[in-house]
C-alpha cells in the first residue's frame, strides 16, 4: 500500500527501529524489495535515482512502484522517495508525480548556497505535502577518501546542522559521520566504521530531525543497530543489491549458457536480491512492524 514516509518514519520513532531505503530501477527489483517486505511484514522505502529515471523514464518507474505497492505489498506500507534529486527541475518532477518524499542534494556546493537549494525545494514540496530530505556534509565513495581521518573535512558539524534545520525547513537530514556510498568498499572489504560521536552530537542539536545514513551497503549489523541509537531512522542501500543481482546472474548464465528467456535468467537474481533485502529488514529490527 502506497504510504507517505512520514506515517513510516514516525513508527520506527515510536517504536524504535529502522526503516530501510533500497534503489530499485525497474521492476524486477522492485518485486524482489517489496517481496522481502511482504516476507518480513515489514514496512519499506523504495527510491528511485536520477540516473534510473533517466533509464527507465518517470512515469514508468513511477507506476512500476504504484502497481507493485497496491497489488503485491497488500497492506505493508511502501514509500516511493526521490534519491539524491541534483536539480530543481527533478525535484518538482517527482513531488507532481506523487512521490511522498524527495531529497535535494546540493552537499557539493558551499553551505549558503546549500541553503538557498534545499530551501527552494522545500517551499515548493512542502505545499503539497512532500517531505524533503537534505544532505549537509558530503557523503563521498570511498575511493576519495580511505581513512575516517580523510573523510573528516566532509563530515557533518553538529553547530551547522541546526542552522541548516532551521533556515531550510527539511523534514530529515542526510548525514556525513564517515559513511561512504558505492562499490569499492564492498570489494576491498572494508569495514565500515562510523563517527558515532559526531552523529551524537548532530542528533542532539537536532532532535527532531529524523536522520539519514546513507551509504549502508556492507555495514555491519551491529553499526547499524548503533546508528539508529544515535538518531538514524533511514537506512539508504543501493549497491549491495546492484551486487546481489549481478553476482546471481552470473552464476545463472555461467550454469546454464543456453539460457535465453529472461523470465528464467532474472528468477534466481530476484530471489537473491529478496533474500538480501530481508536480511536487512532484521538487521534494522523492521521486521513484523507492518502490523498496524
Ligand atoms: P550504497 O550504494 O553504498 O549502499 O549507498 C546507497 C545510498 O546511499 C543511496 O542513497
Amino acid at each position: 500500500m502506497l504510504t507517505h514516509i512520514r506515517d513510516l518514519v514516525h513508527d520506527a520513532i515510536a517504536r524504535d527501529y529502522a526503516v530501510g531505503a533500497f534503489n530499485v530501477e525497474n521492476v524486477e527489483t522492485t518485486l524482489a524489495v517489496i517481496r522481502a517486505a511482504v516476507q518480513e511484514k515489514s514496512p519499506v522505502i523504495l527510491q528511485v535515482s536520477e540516473t534510473t529515471i533517466a533509464y527507465a523514464g518517470l512515469k514508468v518507474i513511477t507506476s512500476i512502484v504504484e502497481h507493485v505497492a497496491r497489488d503485491v505489498a497488500g497492506q505493508i506500507p511502501v514509500a516511493l522517495h526521490l534519491d539524491h534529486g541534483k536539480s530543481f527541475r527533478s525535484v518538482a518532477a517527482c513531488v507532481q508525480a506523487g512521490f511522498s518524499s524527495i531529497m535535494i542534494d546540493a552537499s557539493d556546493v558551499p553551505f549558503q548556497e546549500n541553503v538557498i537549494l534545499t530551501k527552494q525545494a522545500v517551499d515548493y514540496a512542502h505545499r503539497k505535502e512532500v517531505w524533503v530530505q537534505g544532505e549537509l556534509g558530503a557523503v563521498k565513495g570511498l575511493e576519495e577518501a580511505i581513512t575516517l581521518l580523510e573523510r573528516e573535512p566532509f563530515m557533518t558539524k553538529p553547530e551547522e546542522a541546526l542552522q541548516f534545520v532551521k533556515e531550510t525547513g527539511v523534514d530529515t537530514l542526510a548525514v556525513a559521520v564517515g559513511n561512504v556510498h558505492g562499490v569499492v568498499k564492498m570489494r576491498k572489504g572494508m569495514t565500515h566504521a562510523l563517527d558515532v560521536a559526531r552523529l551524537d552530537e548532530i542528533w542532539k542539536a537536532i532532535p527532531n530531525t529524523p536522520l539519514v545514513l546513507h551509504g549502508a551497503s556492507g555495514v555491519s549489523v551491529e553499526t547499524l543497530q548503533e546508528s539508529f541509537q544515535h538518531g538514524i531512522r533511514i537506512v539508504n542501500m543501493n549497491t549491495e543489491l546492484k551486487l546481489a543481482f549481478v553476482n546471481a546472474l552470473r552464476m545463472t548464465l555461467q550454469k546454464d549458457v543456453d539460457a535465453y528467456d529472461p523470465r528464467d535468467i532474472f528468477k534466481p537474481s530476484m530471489q537473491a536480491v529478496q533474500d538480501l533485502v530481508a536480511s536487512k529488514f532484521r538487521a534494522l529490527k523492521s521486521t513484523g512492524k507492518a502490523n498496524h
